[in-house]
């Protein structure tokens, strides 16, 4: 269908699983630039949309839970929170942020499944899975690890290879293991409903091959090809878990929905919920960005079910075959859903170097991102949205965040718009002047203002953010080269008039980058707009130099961007690093345990709390420290081994462990009576053993 064809638009993000905090590389990949489009089109005046909600069930919630010692609901309860609020910090302006616990999302899910099954387009099917025998649970997904098939990932797991993206069932696992036990797994029967993929072959070539080939981004077409060329085989629709939205048939005890049948049926649920609530008037979940006055409960459906709305998904390419394949298989299925109209899916943003991810210790967070910059959520956004992912895997650098900032939003947008409104202050009290004669510098100025909403209209509605945000970009820079050439605080004195047709130009342009930049920069778009002293206006008025008339007060201005030190980055990245190697050594086994001892043999060894009393350097030695310890026996030296990690003025007078009873021997000409305890962290550092509280010198430790 073209453009124009259609009457509304239905915009979703992907449903973040809530097991646990998310990177920028999500917001890059499926927030960022679907806040952007919607944030253009409601520019634009058109009916839109926006929903997106924590995806809360399928395998990574039990795994969390259990990696943190509690329930699946305290995690989704904890996470999801976490993940709301940081989204609303960074403007990401859902409609509603909704959850799949919710019983109007279970209900639509099993409603959903039931139209499938009714209609005989399930197949039932009872064969062998993997089964712990030891947790006594069947392994779904991300319950079983092994190495992928098709690039030997080792950490794969039961329905996908996380490093090349490919669809797997568990049985397909090299060398599979339970992620409970570690177990190897056994082969057990059990019974599923199956959605029969190939026989969606068909429609699926008409629909994406032939139809979306030079509409869908190349990523996507080509990943779609590959999976339909390869031959579609069936899918279960349902899993063996005790957490999830149980299978609303009689002869399923036990059985839940397959977390990739509810997830995107998510969507559905949460418009259905956004127009519970707007026609109730009882908000939990919603925030309208739009008026909602005349609706009615039942509008969710003609988001849904009308040809004549634009359906489109923003994902990253992990999940490219739930979006394009297997949900609209179910959606077209039903006989009463839209399918997607475009699914632009983005590829991985890797940080210095390396993939992001969360539980290598090598990412940004979104909360620890706004702990840090509280009042840069835009700074952020632009870093993100100039370095988007879109046609291959893309990289974050905290220098270039830095240099974005500086350079461009400081030293351009800015820069422009500080000065405009420093000199307007200056000479014409804050109002703005009137436009005199115009010369060609100023005819060019507005012939180019002009071509601006186009060009930027076009990036964004052919999912190009990248190019969108540059467009955007070069309007400030055109804004800093008309000042530049026409050089207004030079004629201040023998022409002011001519200072006011300049400043009338720049101002203009100013306004329409608080118009053109709210979809990339919406707090620094709206502080513009203060600063103006302007309301919101519709895309279709910008381009023109007639926004703010003759004479209109300008508000209080300010600074738009700070600039970023080199301190403030140079923390950032220590910190990353810090992270990962915490991280890594976490991960470290700790040493095997030695061989056995008998209880006699331990109990020979005359371990007693010491205090240090001295202790100096020696001599030509790098690592012995010469010890006086009291031991409540006697005061003894020890030479120890622990120079390189303890000064000596640190450790006078603390308590330590000691072993009293080794047998003396000559250390660099000085007789070492004992040994002091340490503990060899996983990096090599030492730790002093010492008592919880103060304890008397010759307590036995036993
Ligand atoms: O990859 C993920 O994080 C999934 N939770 C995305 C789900 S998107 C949609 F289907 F809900
Ligand atoms: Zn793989």
């Amino acid at each position: 269908m073209s453009e124009g064809a259609f009457k509304r638009y239905m915009i979703t993000s992907a449903l973040p699983y809530a097991n646990g905090p998310k990177h920028i590389g999500h917001l890059a990949g499926a927030y960022i630039p679907a806040d952007v489009y919607v944030r253009y089109l409601r520019l634009s005046g058109k009916d839109v949309v926006f929903v997106c909600g924590s995806d809360e069930h399928g395998t990574a919630i039990p795994n969390q839970a259990l990696k943190e010692n509690t329930t699946s609901q305290a995690i989704v309860d904890k996470y999801d929170a976490q993940i709301r609020k940081c989204f609303v910090k960074m403007g990401m302006s859902f409609d509603i942020y909704h959850r799949t616990t919710e019983p109007i999302h279970h209900q639509t899910s099993q409603e959903i499944f039931l139209t499938l099954y009714n209609k005989g387009l399930l197949t039932e099917e009872t064969s062998e899975q993997y089964y712990d025998d030891e947790a006594k649970t069947f392994l779904a997904d991300r319950y079983i690890k092994g190495t992928c098939p098709k690039c030997g990932h080792p950490s794969a797991y039961g329905d996908q290879c996380e490093k090349c993206g490919t669809s797997l069932s568990s049985k397909d696992l090299i060398n599979p293991k339970s992620t409970l036990t570690g177990n190897s797994p056994v082969l057990k029967l059990t019974k599923h409903w199956y959605l029969p993929l190939e026989s969606y072959e068909p429609w699926l070539k008409e629909w994406i091959l032939k139809s979306h080939q030079h509409d869908w981004k190349t990523n996507v077409y080509g990943q779609c090809k590959s999976w339909i060329d390869a031959g579609l085989q069936p899918r279960a629709m349902t899993r063996d878990l005790d957490w999830g939205i149980k299978v609303p048939l009689p002869d399923a005890e036990g059985k839940v929905l397959y977390v990739w049948f509810d997830a995107p049926i998510g969507y559905i649920s949460a418009t259905r919920a956004l127009f519970d609530e707007v026609t109730s008037g009882h908000y939990r979940f919603s925030t309208p960005q739009r008026d909602f006055t005349g609706s009615k409960k039942d509008d969710w459906k003609t988001y849904w079910q009308d040809k004549e709305t634009k359906l489109v998904h923003f994902i990253g390419k992990d999940n490219i075959v739930f979006h394009c394949i297997i949900f609209p298989v179910i959606l077209h299925a039903t006989g009463e859903y839209i399918v997607p109209d475009n699914v632009p899916a983005n590829e991985f943003m890797n940080l210095e170097g390396d993939k992001m991810s969360t539980s290598r210790g090598w990412s940004i967070e979104m909360h620890e991102y706004l702990e840090d910059f509280p009042d840069k959520p835009d700074v952020l956004r632009y870093a993100l949205l100039t370095n988007l992912p879109e046609a291959k895997d893309s990289e974050f650098t905290w220098k270039d965040f830095q240099a974005k900032n500086n350079n461009e939003l400081v030293a351009i947008f800015g820069n422009f718009v500080n000065r405009a409104f420093v000199l307007t202050q200056k000479f014409f009290d804050n109002k703005v002047p009137a436009l005199g004669d115009l010369q060609e510098v100023d005819k060019k100025a507005l012939a180019d203002l002009k071509l601006f909403p186009a060009r930027i209209s076009e990036s964004i509605e052919t999912y190009r953010f990248r190019e969108a945000t540059s467009g955007l970009m070069d309007l400030a820079r055109l804004g800093n080269k008309y000042l530049a050439e026409t050089e207004p605080w030079k004629l201040a004195k023998t022409d002011l008039p001519r200072v006011g047709t300049i400043l009338n130009i720049a101002l203009q342009i100013a306004a329409n980058l608080s118009v053109m930049a709210e979809p990339f920069l919406p707090f620094s778009a709206s502080k513009l707009k203060t600063m103006l002293n302007v309301g919101s206006t519709q895309w279709h008025h910008a381009g023109t130099g007639d926004l703010l008339a003759v004479s209109h007060s300008l508000g209080e201005s300010a600074l738009l961007f700070e600039k970023i030190e080199d301190e403030v980055i140079e923390v950032q990245i220590k910190k990353l690093f810090d992270t990962k190697k915490k991280m890594e050594l976490a991960s470290q086994p700790a040493a095997p345990a030695k061989q056995e001892v008998s209880f006699d043999e331990f109990s020979k060894m005359d371990i007693r709390i010491g205090k240090i009393l001295k202790a100096e350097r020696v001599e030509k030695s790098k690592k012995l420290l010469k010890l006086q310890v009291d031991t409540g026996i006697d005061t003894r030296t020890v030479m120890s081994g622990i120079a390189e990690h303890f000064a000596p003025e640190d450790i006078i007078g603390k308590q330590v462990t000691i072993l009293v009873n080794l047998a003396p021997r000559k250390i660099m000409g000085v007789e070492s009576q004992g040994m002091i305890l340490m503990a060899s962290d996983k990096d090599g550092s030492l730790k002093l053993l010492s008592p919880g509280a103060e304890t008397a010198p010759g307590s036995v430790i036993s």
